[in-house]
């Protein structure tokens, strides 16, 4: 067995693949989840998929004593952490409950870490930093802004990570930068699970395929790309889960070999490298469920931005991790999850 990691947020969609991952790579997890956008029947799948239980503890990054039972009865390596609110339309109309659960609770965890001298951590940021990007591919010495509070908050952690290496080079802090994460894990049993009508491309393509939702808008077709439409960098979500492996294996390879002061704040993209247009998404997605998916064209959303995908050399050269699935696999992994769970979870 190799060391303990505490998963803020390791009920979610990102963090349940991840448990996976970690544990098929002999980690040993504890959950940390405040359930605000998750369910048990996630943690109760996991358990499944990996045959045995899996310590789950409910309760809020901001609860600094409850953070502080997990500290004191657990010897940890390091910490995941993916707790966060991630609704960008929800951020712009309540900031400040995005940087008080995105930002305030970080700085809880952090303090608790620091009281446990546990300081060993990878942090989900997001591509959102690089704002409206002046180059493509996007590297990870790109410009950084934001335009809306919850790109403001991941950038705001970022800085903190930053400030907090500098004044103790006895932290080693990863940001992992990913870009669109899609598909779902290929048994069909945990996925992506958003309540109400979605917001992002691939979990409302895949209810309108299902025939939850009538058609898809399409929000622009006159951007500068390939077909008018907006063109992203989506990776699959067991690829991303992957990452936090190769991460985890660098920070513990780095500290093995005396090299704990070398890390600092290190921010690295998880992307494919690879630019998909949402027409050319609509059409693969089509093709694999066999279904219609009916569009119209639509304004262009507020706020969004024509192209956007990585520089996948920095993770490539350094964690060794690069991604392996296809369109064609997150498309064939998202329709199973949804055709398999048209109603997600249920249990909320
Ligand atoms: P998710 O909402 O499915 O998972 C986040 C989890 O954190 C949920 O289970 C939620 O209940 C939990 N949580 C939220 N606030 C909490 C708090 N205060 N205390 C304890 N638990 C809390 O989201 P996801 O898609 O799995 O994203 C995981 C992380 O990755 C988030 O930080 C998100 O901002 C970031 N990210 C996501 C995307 C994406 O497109 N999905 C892209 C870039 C970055
Ligand atoms: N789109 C549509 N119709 C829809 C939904 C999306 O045409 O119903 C288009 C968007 O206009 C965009 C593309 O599909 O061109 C992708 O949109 P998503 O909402 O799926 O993803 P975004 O790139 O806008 O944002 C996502 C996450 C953010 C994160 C960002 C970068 O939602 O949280 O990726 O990682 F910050």
């Amino acid at each position: 067995m190799k060391n303990k990691i505490l998963v803020t947020g390791g009920a979610g969609y990102i963090g349940t693949h991840t448990c996976i991952a970690l544990h098929e790579a002999g980690y040993e997890i504890v959950v940390y989840d405040n359930l605000s956008n998750s369910s048990r029947e996630a943690i109760n799948r996991v358990s499944n998929l990996i045959g045995q239980p899996i310590e789950f503890i409910k309760g809020d990054i901001r609860d600094a004593e409850a953070m502080r039972n997990v500290f004191s009865s657990h010897h940890f390596f390091g910490v995941i952490h993916f707790a966060g609110l991630k609704a960008v339309g929800e951020s712009v109309a309540k900031p400040l409950l995005y940087y008080n659960n995105n930002v305030s609770g970080t700085i809880t965890l952090l303090e608790i870490m620091a009281e446990y001298g546990v300081k060993n951590l990878v942090f989900s940021s997001s591509a959102t930093v690089y704002g409206d990007p002046e180059t493509l591919p996007i590297d990870e010495n790109s410009k950084r802004s934001c335009t809306n509070p919850y790109g403001q908050s991941k950038l705001a952690v970022e800085y903190i990570l930053e400030d907090l290496t500098v004044s103790d080079n006895s932290w080693s802090l990863i940001a992992l930068r990913y870009f669109n994460p899609v598909g779902a894990h290929s048994s069909g049993q945990i996925g992506e699970d958003p309540n109400d009508v979605p917001n992002n491309l691939m979990p409302y393509i895949s209810q309108v395929a299902v025939g939850k939702l009538d058609k898809l808008n399409i929000f622009g077709n006159d951007y500068p790309t390939v077909d008018g439409t907006g063109v992203r960098d989506f990776i699959h979500v067991t690829d991303l889960a992957q990452g936090h492996v190769a991460a985890l294996n660098y920070l513990e390879g780095q500290i093995n070999t005396g090299k704990r002061d070398s890390v600092g704040f290190l921010p690295i993209n998880l992307g494919t490298g690879k630019g998909t247009s949402v027409l050319e998404l609509v059409t693969a997605f089509s093709k694999v469920s066999g279904q219609p998916i009916p569009y119209k064209f639509a304004e262009r959303r507020a706020g969004d931005i024509a192209s956007c995908y990585a520089s996948a050399d920095k993770a490539k050269n350094l964690l060794d991790w690069q991604a392996k699935l296809s369109i064609t696999d997150m498309c064939q992994d998202s329709w199973r999850w949804q055709r398999m769970n048209p109603n997600g979870y249920y249990i909320k």
